[in-house]
């Protein structure tokens, strides 16, 4: 079935799986490239880098919020939610985004904040003079500060209530973030209905799909936590049934960093659908906690919880993204564990989080870099990669908040790494200039110029996998090994082709996190006299034993992907 969109948007076919075959890339239009040289980035400039991103490898990108905004929250705090931010440009340069993007078969996702807005926004300043007006109950006002008292603060570090008192309307408001952002009031259905505007006039853009911001907290109890409540889900469920009607093929991202079975509820049942993905917020800091204690037990304890969700739904796997690596659900022992590994520097901490980029976490080892994409680029679901981390630059622990990792993309050795040709002092930010990690030699540039650079390398591993229908489209099962520094696990897709016959695509992975080289029997019970080939060069492996079992060596954090044929066919 091929379907035009119903907008004007060039070029792109109905698809309702492209989000499970996707990799994705966040970029926010602050950062990545500037047009004008006013110093901060633009639409313009971002189109000008599509290029660059088709020849990466990506297939829809992911933009942080890009509207009217007093910038306070990086953009969370919008303002206005169908006004471009005037300095990225305008609606007719985002259209040209879109359009571009679709020309060059790629997506474009953006956020959408439904649990907040700024208190700049018309909603919040009419919310607090007229009371009785069409906007009173937009917001959730209150004449003490003692409601909802089971709901946590988010951002400790900045506040210490979920309550501030406003001057005008003299009431407390609710606020779940920074006491600029006052939360919408779901309570109330007008709400619902202004929502659901904002997202027609985006889909009609012709954008694929939101990243929905924030998304546990929309509906908040007297009793309860106000995370993950019934009436949130039963929001999401009618937001989906209308995009299914108007709009198949746009998808919903959730942002729902909650524990394993919570975060997987937001991607609903197959009779109840909700977003089409999740991000694996469960998964990430296991990564980083493997990479480090060399025990891979709890990654796979996580992935076999991972099984249950709808055939249409697909995790959304990342390693970093713009906010700080949360460890908000995890235990405090392990929360300990990380920072000693990773914020040693008490400046590195923010909230209940670390606010480093990837390259800098992993102290630019190159084959931690390179384990933790190629882990990122098997595990089920869709990747997204974070602007910057495909050529390993590093963040800035000097400026504030999550502005660390928010610097502008290192393009070029030149002036401003080829961001912008303002006054450096005019940046938005200023240019990593550290010793490691400074533009004049983590860019763009000089990686292309390399053939065994990063970027080449996540490149190549972008084009392999997707040449592997098995690692896009697979189930993953895990598997048992003797050694508790090693994950393995199948992923599994079977293709019915046009003519109804079935073939079956394996791929198997193996990852040490050893610190050292290590023997490792992976066991592949059914697959006794399977062959192997390595998945990039087709060399042949050792098969897989009568038993059952496979022998394999791998070097200090090393990995395979090895493609299994079974000798036995059915
Ligand atoms: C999650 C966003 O990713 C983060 O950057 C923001 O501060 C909060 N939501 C509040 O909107
Ligand atoms: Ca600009």
């Amino acid at each position: 079935m091929t379907l035009q969109y119903p907008t004007p948007s060039p070029g792109l076919e109905l698809d309702v799986e492209w989000h499970k075959r996707a990799v994705f890339y966040e970029v926010m239009v602050r950062s990545f490239a500037d047009s004008n040289g006013d110093g901060t980035g633009d639409l313009q400039g971002l189109i000008s880098k599509l290029d660059y991103l088709q020849w990466l490898g990506i297939d829809a990108l992911w933009l942080p919020p890009f509207f009217a905004s007093p910038l306070r929250d990086g953009g969370y705090d919008v303002a206005d939610y169908t006004a471009v931010l005037a300095e990225y440009g305008t609606i007719d340069d985002f259209r040209e985004l879109v359009a571009k993007a679709h020309e060059r078969n790629m997506r474009v996702v953006i956020d959408l904040v439904l649990n907040h807005t700024s208190d700049q926004h018309a909603w919040f300043q009419r919310s607090r003079t007229d009371p009785d007006g069409p906007f009173g109950d937009f917001y959730v006002w209150r004449d003490t500060d003692a409601g909802l008292p089971h709901v946590r603060v988010i951002f400790p570090d900045a506040e210490d209530s979920n309550w501030a008192f406003d001057s005008e309307r003299r009431q407390f408001y609710f606020h779940r973030f920074f006491s600029h952002q006052p939360d919408l009031n779901y309570d109330n259905p007008a709400v619902h209905d202004a929502i659901f505007d904002v997202v027609r006039f985006w889909l009609e853009t012709g954008v694929d799909g939101f990243r929905l911001d924030a998304v546990p907290y929309l509906y908040a109890s007297e009793d309860g936590n106000g995370e993950s409540e019934p009436p949130t889900h039963e929001f999401l469920k009618r937001l989906r049934a209308m995009l299914d009607d108007e709009y198949p093929g746009r998808v919903m991202i959730a942002e729902a960093n909650q524990w394993p079975a919570e975060t997987a509820a937001f991607m609903g049942t197959a009779d109840e659908p909700e977003c089409h993905m999740a991000f694996d917020f469960p998964v990430m800091p296991r990564i980083f906690h493997a990479l480090r204690s060399q025990d891979a037990r709890e990654l796979v304890e996580v992935l076999e919880e991972q099984t249950d969700i709808p055939e249409d739904a697909a995790w959304g796997v990342f390693l970093r993204n713009h906010d700080e690596l949360s460890l908000e659900m995890v235990s405090e022992e392990y929360r300990q564990a990380m920072y000693g590994w990773y914020a040693y520097d008490p400046r590195m901490r923010i909230n209940l989080g670390i606010r480093r980029r990837l390259a800098s976490l992993l102290d630019n080892a190159r084959s931690e870099i390179e384990l933790a994409h190629a882990l990122l680029l098997s595990l089920g679901g869709s990747p997204f990669l974070y602007y910057g981390d495909e050529i390993g630059m590093g963040d800035n622990i000097w400026l504030d908040d999550r502005d660390a990792s928010r610097t502008p993309m290192q393009w070029t050795p030149d002036r401003n790494a080829g961001f912008s040709t303002a006054d450096p002092g005019k940046l938005y930010l200023p240019v990593v200039q550290s010793l490691v990690f400074n533009g004049h030699h983590v860019n763009v540039e000089a990686q292309l110029a390399q053939s065994r650079s990063l970027l080449h390398w996540v490149r190549n591993m972008l084009h392999v996998r997707r040449a592997n229908a098995a690692l896009t489209l697979g189930d993953l099962r895990v598997l048992r090994t003797d050694h508790e520094s090693v994950l393995a696990f199948v992923r599994r897709h079977r293709e019915v082709r046009k003519d109804g016959t079935v073939h079956e695509h394996r791929v198997l992975c193996v990852f040490s996190f050893a610190h050292a080289p290590v023997a490792v029997e992976v066991q592949l019970p059914g697959d006794e006299g399977a062959i192997l080939h390595d998945v990039f060069s087709g060399a042949a492996f050792p098969a897989v034993s009568g038993a059952g079992g496979l022998s394999l060596t791998l070097g200090t954090q090393g990995f395979y992907w090895l493609t299994i044929e079974s000798a036995h066919h059915d």
